[in-house]
């Protein structure tokens, strides 16, 4: 019944090892990523084609001005992709950007805004960064600079370029970058949704997206978040919401692993999290974000390639975890109002 995806020592070197070789393998991309629906890998780019971190809009340059629902701005395409000066959409949804957020420094520190948003509601292939303490997105950009944090599946683009970011970013950066985003509230972006069918996916950008008259297929032991409406989300609209789907179940599974912990399975979440999940002193908030995220942390560290100056304090709350456990845990997260 139980699935166990833990990974420990030298076996997950040899094994990611393993799983690296059979990336130059030039069929079924993707075939190989541990957690395949919680770490998608894009299909191989056209030739050519820019790579930006995020769902690619189409290649085809199309200098016609686009629009948003709820917003006067307009920008091109050409615009859309620009990593020192990302779309923002919605100049009145957040403060005023200290420049790391709206501009980034050439050529390494890409602007925070441009994958995580100008408001830090993040997307599924990345993070939302709004309303985390300060202190601890500091300490994860310190994490990253000494090498301390990285993926599982390091053939998956958007952490990789993360990684390469926060080595690059500057302790002053970082600062302003965690002050901007620690000072507004994270706001409800995703509706999570119990189901045993759901619509057929496939990798786009880091994320899943939704096959066009691809008819349904069994949930299984996944999560399936997804945009709510593609066209903003390609966009990188801050206003476009996402929707994840999550087995039949789970949501219950997950409350009682969650606050109690499960009979020893895992420790109770709330005691450091809080009670409502938003949140203690320095610990990151869990709350209403998003589960694919959750999912590839609670793994990461499970591997032991998250372990950053306070990861130690989450080893008994990952190490027995299965598949199974991290899907209800990060089902109930979601669920929560931030
Ligand atoms: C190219 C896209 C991209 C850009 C630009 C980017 N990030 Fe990230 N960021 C990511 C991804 C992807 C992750 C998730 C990494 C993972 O899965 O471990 C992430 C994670 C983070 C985290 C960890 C969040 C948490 O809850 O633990 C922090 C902090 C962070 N980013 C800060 C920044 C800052 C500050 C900047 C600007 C200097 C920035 N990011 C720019 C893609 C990006
Ligand atoms: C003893 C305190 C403690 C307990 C108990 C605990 N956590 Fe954590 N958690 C932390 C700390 C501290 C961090 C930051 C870790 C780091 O910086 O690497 C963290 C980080 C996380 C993250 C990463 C968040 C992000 O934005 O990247 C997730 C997900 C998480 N915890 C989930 C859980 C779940 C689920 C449980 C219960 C099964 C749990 N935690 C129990 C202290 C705790």
């Amino acid at each position: 019944m139980r699935t166990p995806v833990r990974l420990v020592g030298v076996g997950a070197v040899a094994l990611l090892a393993v799983v690296a070789v059979g990336a130059q393998t030039p069929s079924a991309p993707g075939a190989n990523s541990v957690l395949p629906w919680a770490y998608p890998l894009n299909p191989p780019a056209p030739a050519g084609a820019g790579r930006a971190g995020g769902a690619a809009p189409a290649p085809a340059e199309d200098p016609a001005p686009l629009r948003v629902p709820g917003s006067t701005v307009t920008l091109t395409r050409a615009q859309l992709r620009d990593l020192f000066n990302p779309p923002d959409w919605h100049p009145d949804n957040h403060p005023p950007m200290p420049d790391v957020v709206a501009r980034g420094r050439r050529p390494d520190v890409r602007a925070c805004g441009f994958c995580h948003l100008p408001n830090g509601q993040g997307r599924p292939e990345n993070s939302s960064l709004s309303g985390q303490p300060a202190e601890y997105i500091v300490q994860q950009m310190r994490d990253f600079r000494n090498g301390l944090r990285a993926s599982a599946e390091p053939r998956m683009g958007p952490p990789a370029a993360m990684l390469a970011i926060g080595k690059a970013a500057t302790d002053e950066e970082s600062r302003a970058a965690a002050e901007y985003f620690a000072s507004f509230a994270y706001r409800p972006w995703i509706r999570v949704i119990e189901a045993d069918m759901v619509p057929r996916t496939r990798p786009q950008g880091g994320m899943l997206v939704v096959v066009p008259d691809g008819g349904m297929e069994p949930i299984g032991q996944r999560i399936i978040e997804t945009p709510e409406d593609l066209s903003r989300v390609e966009v990188r609209d801050s206003e476009a919401s996402f929707l994840a789907y999550v087995p039949r179940g789970s949501l219950a599974r997950g409350e009682t692993l969650v606050t109690t912990g499960g009979a020893g399975r895992t420790v109770a979440c709330t005691m450091c999290h809080g009670e409502d999940l938003r949140g203690l002193g320095p610990v990151p908030a869990l709350a209403g974000r998003s589960p694919s995220y959750v999912v590839r942390q609670l793994y990461d560290m499970q591997a032991g390639t998250r372990r950053g100056a306070w990861s130690p304090l989450m080893k008994a709350a990952v190490e027995r975890l299965t598949t199974e456990d991290m899907v209800a845990i990060a089902a109930y997260t979601a669920s929560r109002m931030p």
